[in-house]
C-alpha cells in the first residue's frame, strides 16, 4: 500500500474513532471533529454546498504537522464533518500543508495550499504553492507540484515565509495573492497570474508594509465589493499605537481602488476587521447568490486556551456578509441564522437605572439585540454568561467613546489577555448591540455591523444570566431569540 495515502488514511481513521460528541461542541460554529484547528482554508461553494477546510492537527489539541480538515454546510449554520482532505505526505509538503484557498473549476474542486518542506539546498525550510483537485471529498495532489516556488520571486524576498495563497478567476485568467516579506520582515502581498492552474507568473507587489504594521503579513485576500477593492491580511507582531490595533496578531483590511492593467492598488488607511479578543486569518468567498461572506479563526496564536479536559481546540466565527458603508467594511451575521430563531422575548422602552435583569432575557445559545437610547449616563454595562461566579462584561463608556470587553470571569485559568478596549464613538441618539452567543463564544455586532467584537469564553453552561447596569438612566429596546437547530 502506498505510504503517502496511509498518512491521510490514518488521520481519517483517527478522527472517526475519536470524534467529539456534538453535545460537547458549539452548536452553530464550525469546529474540528477532534484536535487542533487554526485558519479557515478553501472557503468556497462547490456543488450546492459551502465547503470549509481548515488548518488541522487531529492527534492533539496542540498545533502539529498541518493537515487540512474539512466541513461543509448547506446554510452556513449547520456544519457537517467531512473526512480530512489533505495530509503532509509528499516531499514538497512533508513539513505541513499550510493555509490556502479553493475554487470550483470544470475539472473539479481545486485546492491551492502552501507546501512546507526542507530546502534540498540546505537553506532551511521553504514554502511553495501547490494544488490538489477533487470531488468534494477526496483530493489528488497534482504531478506538477509545486506550481509556484520562491525562485519566481524577485531577489531578496523571503522563501521561508511565502504562504497562504488566495485564488480567484477573472476574464479567463487565474490570479493568486500570496503573503511574504521583503527579507527585512516588512510584510507584503504579491500577485501571480496564470492562464491555467500550472503555469503561473509573478505580476508584482500588490501591497507592502513600510515597517508600520507588524512583520510578515499572513493570509491575504483580495476582492471587489460594492465598486471598491478590499485587501485583507493578518499581520504578525504589531506593536499597538492606539486602540485600533492590539499587540501581536491582528487581522486588518484596506479599502482601495485597483488598476488592473498597472497592477496598482491605491489603498486607504488600515482598519481592524474585528475588535474582540479572538479573531485571526480571515478569508472570504463569493457565494453563487452574489454575497461576499467572511469567516475567520475565532482565536489567535497567543490567546488559544481551552479547559484541560477538552478534546477539540479552535473554532470559526459565524460567516459574515460583507458590504461597504461610509468608507468602512460592514459585517453582518449570515442571514440564514434567522431561520433558527425561536422563543422571541421583547421589551420596549425599558428603563435601566442601576442594575437590572429581565424575565426571559438569558441563555447561552441566543441572538440578543439591545438598542440603547440616548439617556443621561456615562457607563452602560451588559454582563453575559453570568451567575454568582462568572460573567463576561461589555462596558460602553459613552463619554470616552469606548467599549471594553472583560472575560476575566469566564473560566480562563491561564494569564492570557482577558480585557480589550476599542474606540466606539457614540454617534446619533442610540447604539444597537447584537450579541450572538453559542456555547463558547460571544460575537457582538455594533450598529448593524459597523464594528464587530468576537470573544471566546469557557464559562460553564450553567452561567446563563444576563444583567444590565447603568450609572444614570437609559431607555432600551431588547429583543431576544433562542437559537435552536
Ligand atoms: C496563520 C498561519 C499561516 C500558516 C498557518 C500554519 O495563522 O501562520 O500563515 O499558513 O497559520 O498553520
Amino acid at each position: 500500500m502506498d505510504t503517502k495515502t496511509d498518512i491521510l488514511k490514518k488521520a481519517r481513521q483517527y478522527e472517526d474513532a475519536n470524534r467529539v460528541l456534538s453535545s460537547e461542541r458549539p452548536v452553530f460554529h464550525a469546529v474540528p471533529p477532534v484536535g487542533w484547528l487554526n485558519d479557515p482554508n478553501g472557503f468556497c461553494a462547490y456543488q450546492e454546498k459551502v465547503h470549509l477546510f481548515y488548518q488541522y492537527h487531529p492527534y492533539s489539541t496542540e498545533w502539529g504537522p498541518m493537515h487540512w480538515g474539512h466541513s461543509c454546510t448547506e446554510d452556513m449554520i449547520r456544519w457537517e464533518d467531512c473526512p480530512a482532505a489533505l495530509a503532509p505526505d509528499q516531499a514538497y509538503d512533508q513539513e505541513g500543508c499550510f493555509s490556502g484557498s479553493a475554487i470550483e473549476t470544470e475539472d473539479g474542486h481545486v485546492l491551492v495550499y502552501t507546501g512546507v518542506a526542507e530546502d534540498p539546498a540546505g537553506t532551511g525550510v521553504v514554502q511553495n504553492q501547490c494544488i490538489a483537485i477533487g470531488d468534494g471529498t477526496n483530493y489528488q495532489k497534482i504531478a506538477e507540484n509545486p506550481v509556484i516556488t520562491g525562485s519566481m520571486l524577485p531577489d531578496g524576498f523571503s522563501h521561508a515565509d511565502f504562504r497562504d495563497p488566495k485564488i480567484w478567476k477573472d476574464d479567463d485568467c487565474y490570479y493568486m495573492v500570496v503573503g511574504t516579506h521583503d527579507g527585512k520582515e516588512n510584510g507584503q502581498i504579491v500577485l501571480f497570474a496564470g492562464k491555467d492552474l500550472t503555469h503561473w507568473h509573478y505580476e508584482g507587489i500588490l501591497a507592502h508594509n513600510e515597517n508600520v504594521l507588524g512583520g510578515m503579513w499572513e493570509c491575504p485576500d483580495f476582492f471587489q465589493l460594492d465598486g471598491r477593492h478590499v485587501l485583507i491580511c493578518s499581520p504578525r507582531d504589531i506593536k499597538s499605537t492606539s486602540y485600533e490595533f492590539h499587540n501581536g496578531h491582528n487581522a486588518i483590511y484596506f479599502l482601495g481602488d485597483y488598476d488592473k492593467k498597472e497592477n496598482r492598488f491605491t489603498k486607504g488607511r488600515p482598519y481592524s476587521l474585528d475588535y474582540g479578543l479572538d479573531f485571526y486569518a480571515a478569508q472570504t468567498t463569493l457565494l453563487p447568490d452574489g454575497r461576499r461572506v467572511l469567516i475567520a479563526w475565532m482565536q489567535s496564536w497567543d490567546t488559544s486556551l481551552i479547559p484541560l479536559e477538552q478534546k477539540w481546540r479552535g473554532m470559526m466565527t459565524l460567516p459574515r456578509e460583507l458590504s461597504i458603508k461610509n468608507g468602512r467594511l460592514i459585517q453582518t451575521p449570515a442571514r440564514e441564522l434567522e431561520h433558527y430563531r425561536k422563543n422571541r422575548v421583547v421589551y420596549h422602552n425599558e428603563i435601566i437605572q442601576g442594575e437590572k435583569s429581565l424575565d426571559g432575557i438569558c441563555g447561552r445559545f441566543i441572538d440578543l439585540t439591545v438598542e440603547i437610547q440616548s439617556g443621561s449616563f456615562q457607563e452602560f454595562t451588559i454582563d453575559a454568561a453570568k451567575d454568582e461566579k462568572y460573567a463576561t462584561r461589555f462596558l460602553i463608556d459613552k463619554k470616552k467613546g469606548m467599549i471594553e470587553i472583560d472575560r476575566t470571569f469566564s473560566g480562563v485559568i491561564r494569564d492570557i489577555a482577558c480585557i480589550r478596549r476599542a474606540e466606539l464613538p457614540w454617534a446619533g441618539d442610540s447604539m444597537k448591540l447584537r450579541f450572538i452567543m453559542d456555547r463558547n463564544s460571544i460575537e457582538l455586532f455594533v450598529n448593524d455591523g459597523e464594528r464587530v467584537l468576537s470573544t471566546v469564553i469557557y464559562t460553564p453552561l450553567s452561567a446563563q444570566d444576563i444583567c444590565f447596569s447603568c450609572d444614570g438612566s437609559a431607555a432600551v429596546h431588547i429583543e431576544k431569540y433562542d437559537i435552536v437547530l
